[in-house]
Formats: structure tokens, C-alpha cells, sequence
């Protein structure tokens, strides 16, 4: 490594470090009210941030929920092309707090990994590229390519007013590729492009019985009881097989080809370390298809929160008046969350008792969304993995969501890169969330050696 970019980074990685936990302490969790003017003050700090490290044109948009933040730097030269990318700053509610074995807010480094919400997903891995970005502002007073940078503060609610902000501002957004980081490497020293990701559809059932909560022994025997209803109505999602029973669910599902199948079996993860390191003696799933496929390219259905009735300490002998579910499915090509949704719903229909009252609502959705491992682009993210990692880097399915990206083809008709640099083992989404020191250093080399490739594309022809 003789550029300068490396030498930079070396004499200021510490740094690097200290400024990723002053934006990590910053509570930006974006689901409810509780947390609004803290996510505001994240948007502000990456701008301030922004303009530090030699980035131009910053500004936070205002959206009806949480702000943008745009910057670019667009000095590269003509011929040079304009990459988009994209993240978020906003991260999961880090509830429940007593699992968590420091404060998630209070980040900490302990063996090697940084701990705290957000480390991996994705404020570890947005810094990754402003870093990467002052590495070459700051030793070649430019960059080798010409970028444009949106931090979005909603994508862990659904990107909800993400998407026409992009449609209003095709010009402003306008880039060949849109690069992300914010998907997993394969295993700790195994980078991985990821070429496709799941969508998603996301759903509530409100189930009411009686008016009012009632005596148990009073009213017992005669009158619905909405949680055994709403668990009956559960019941009849999967069947035994873990076959989704919604009429029409597997209509659009493309069914994985012979080759593709033997592409992602390629890489099977470990059955049984997988089961020892999460404790559970079996696993669970559609039958017919591997751990991976079932991981990666096969629908899914899960119920995310249940409630209803007493709910404390002790005994209390009631039938409630309500009861509800939030249920999340998790989409392949060439599905439609919109078009799930309404199956889902009539389908709850047909199947509940007229005992109760039962509302289905349609919380938020995304596309399932890939992309071809055969443009220029991937080859030269894997050339720049393989020199930041020394090793040859994988081809990877994630079985997670970004809905957005299907927008930013559908919109800019520009293709994204997924060049991610969490793990499995990240706890996103969960207590003790972490990312790898080494991961968001390496990272922060790969994405310089990516910016040089890209300035380099004919090469990858
Ligand atoms: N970074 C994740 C998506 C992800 C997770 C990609 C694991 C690859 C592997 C993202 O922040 C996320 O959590 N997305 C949500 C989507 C959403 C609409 C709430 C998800 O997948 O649940
Ligand atoms: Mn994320
Ligand atoms: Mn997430």
C-alpha cells in the first residue's frame, strides 16, 4: 500500500474511532415521538461533519418525518463517474435495556469490537465512506471519483418519505451507481458483495371481542375471547411444512433455477454451529429447501409482537376486549408487497370467526430487489474488497431488507452496489449490537481501493 490515502489513515484511525463514538452516543432512534429532536441533532452533527471533512453542498432536507442529509463532492472531473451513496443514521429502539451488558448509547471498545446501537447498523458503516472520503480530501485535495452522499433518518421504519423525496429530486440524485453499506460480509475475514436482498410486507391484526374487559367466570363459555381467537387465526398462517397458507401468496414467487440453487449452496452455513450458537436444539422452516435458501430466497412469515390482556405480575382472571399482532413477511422476487398485503388481508378475513371484529392494516413495505453480478461496477467492488481484506471475496443473498433500493432503480434506473461490512453475529436489531474493529478499518481501505477502481471502470469491461 503505497498511497497516500493509506498513510493518512494510519496516522489518524484513532481519531476515526473517538469521532464514531461522539455519533453513536447520539440516540437517533427513529421509531415514535420519544426520540425526534435527537435524530434531528444526529442529521446536524453528520453535516457539521460533513463540511469538516471537505465535503460541498451540504443540507439537511426537511421531510414530513425525519430529515436528509445531502453532501457531494463533485470536483473529480467530467469523465469520472458520479456514485450516489446512500445509509441511514437512524437506528432500532435498543429495548429491552436490562440485556444490554453497557448502556446502548454509551459506546464502548472491548476486544476488538466497538459495543453500542447502531455500531454495525449503520452508522459504523456510513463512517466508513465519510472516512474513506477525508482520507483522499485531505492528502489529494480531491477524490478519484465524483460523489454525492444522502443520509436518510427512517430507513428502520420503512424509508417512508424517502421515496419522493428521490422522485422530486431526480437531478440532484442523479448518479451512475448507488453504493450502500449497510448489508453483511459473509463470515469474520470473508467480505461479500451482496446481490440480493428480501422485501418486505408489514402488517397489524387488531382483534376486538367484547366492549369491555370481562369477568372470566362471568362471562366464560359464551362470549369470544379475542386472544384465543387471534391465536387460532395465527395458527392458520403456516402450515406444518412452513408453507405460507395465504391464497395466491406464492403466485409471483420466482422459483430459484437449478444453477442458482447450487450457486447459493455453494457457501451452506454450518447447521449445527448455527444452531449451537443461538441454543436452540432444531431449526424450523419450508420444507424442500436448505438453511441458506431459507435464509435468503424463500418467503417468510413471522409474527414481531403480540399482545392483549393481562399482562403483570401474578394472576388475573379476565377475558380482555382486544388483542392484536404485528406480523412481518419477508419477500422474494418477483413479489409485491402491495399485492401481499391485500391477499393477506382477505385472507384474514375468510378466516375469522364472526365472534369478533377483526382490522388488518398495512404498516409499511418494500421490494425485493437484485442485482447482476456482471456489471463493471461488482467486478470492481470485488477487486477493491479483495485488496482492502487480502482475500478473495464471495458472492452473498441477505436475507434482511433495504426497501429503498428498488426505488433508486426504479427511479434513477441506477443499480446498487452492496458492499457491506457487518456480521452475522452483529446483534442488529438486538442488545449488544457490535461491529468489528477490524471490519470498520479494512472497510475504510476497501472503499479508498473502491473509489480508485471505479475511476479506473473501463479496466472492468
Ligand atoms: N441493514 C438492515 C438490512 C439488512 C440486514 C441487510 C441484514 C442485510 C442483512 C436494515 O437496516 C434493516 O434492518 N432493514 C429492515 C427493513 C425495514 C423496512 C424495517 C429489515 O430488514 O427489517
Ligand atoms: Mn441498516
Ligand atoms: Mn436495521
Amino acid at each position: 500500500m503505497s498511497e497516500k490515502f493509506s498513510e493518512y489513515f494510519n496516522q489518524n484511525k484513532d481519531r476515526f474511532l473517538d469521532e464514531l463514538i461522539e455519533v453513536l452516543s447520539i440516540p437517533s432512534v427513529s421509531n415514535g415521538e420519544a426520540n425526534k429532536s435527537d435524530v434531528v441533532r444526529c442529521a446536524e452533527w453528520l453535516k457539521a461533519h460533513m463540511e469538516k471533512i471537505g465535503l460541498q453542498n451540504t443540507e439537511i432536507y426537511k421531510t414530513k418525518g425525519h430529515p436528509i442529509v445531502y453532501g457531494d463532492y463533485m470536483n473529480a472531473g467530467k469523465d469520472k463517474p458520479v456514485i450516489l451513496i446512500y445509509g441511514h443514521y437512524d437506528v432500532q429502539p435498543p429495548e429491552p435495556l436490562d440485556r444490554w451488558v453497557n448502556p446502548p448509547f454509551s459506546p464502548i471498545v472491548k476486544d476488538g469490537k466497538i459495543y453500542g446501537r447502531g455500531t454495525a447498523d449503520d452508522k459504523g458503516q456510513i463512517f466508513i465512506h465519510l472516512k474513506a472520503i477525508e482520507s483522499f480530501l485531505k492528502t489529494d485535495g480531491t477524490l478519484p471519483i465524483n460523489v454525492k452522499i444522502i443520509f436518510e433518518g427512517e430507513e428502520e421504519i420503512g424509508s417512508e418519505n424517502l421515496g419522493e423525496f428521490i422522485s422530486s429530486h431526480k437531478e440532484l440524485l442523479k448518479a451512475e451507481y448507488v453504493v450502500i453499506s449497510d448489508t453483511e460480509m459473509y463470515e469474520k475475514g470473508k467480505p461479500a458483495i451482496c446481490y440480493g436482498l428480501r422485501g418486505l410486507c408489514y402488517m397489524q391484526i387488531d382483534v376486538t371481542g367484547p366492549n369491555r374487559d370481562l369477568h372470566s367466570g362471568t362471562y366464560g363459555g359464551a362470549v369470544e375471547n379475542p386472544i384465543n381467537a387471534l391465536a387460532k387465526i395465527i395458527s392458520q398462517l403456516k402450515s406444518d411444512e412452513g408453507k405460507i397458507l395465504i391464497d395466491g401468496f406464492y403466485d409471483d414467487v420466482t422459483d430459484l433455477t437449478e444453477e442458482e440453487r447450487k450457486e447459493l449452496n455453494k457457501l451452506a452455513t454450518d447447521e449445527n454451529q448455527f444452531k449451537k450458537d443461538l441454543d436452540v436444539k432444531s431449526l424450523t422452516g419450508e420444507k424442500g429447501y436448505t438453511l441458506v435458501e431459507r435464509l435468503t430466497a424463500r418467503p417468510t412469515l413471522d409474527c414481531n409482537g403480540i399482545w392483549g390482556g393481562f399482562q403483570g405480575k401474578g394472576t388475573k382472571t379476565v377475558i380482555p376486549s382486544e388483542a392484536g399482532v404485528k406480523i412481518s413477511m419477508r419477500l422474494v422476487p418477483q413479489q409485491n408487497p402491495e399485492k401481499i398485503a391485500e391477499l393477506f388481508k382477505k385472507y384474514i378475513e375468510k378466516i375469522s370467526p364472526d365472534t369478533i371484529k377483526v382490522k388488518v392494516s398495512y404498516l409499511h413495505g418494500g421490494k425485493p430487489s437484485v442485482t447482476s453480478i456482471n456489471s463493471p461496477a461488482i467486478k470492481a467492488a470485488m477487486s477493491a474488497l479483495k485488496k482492502g481484506f487480502e482475500t478473495e471475496p464471495v458472492f452473498i443473498k441477505d436475507g434482511g431488507s433495504i426497501p429503498i433500493v428498488s426505488t433508486f432503480k426504479d427511479e434513477l434506473g441506477a443499480d446498487a452496489i452492496l458492499m457491506g461490512f457487518g456480521l452475522p453475529d452483529d446483534n442488529i436489531h438486538s442488545p449488544n449490537e457490535k461491529f468489528e474493529l477490524e471490519n470498520f478499518y479494512k472497510g475504510i481501505i476497501s472503499v479508498c481501493y473502491y473509489y480508485n477502481e471505479l475511476s479506473n471502470l473501463e479496466k472492468f469491461n
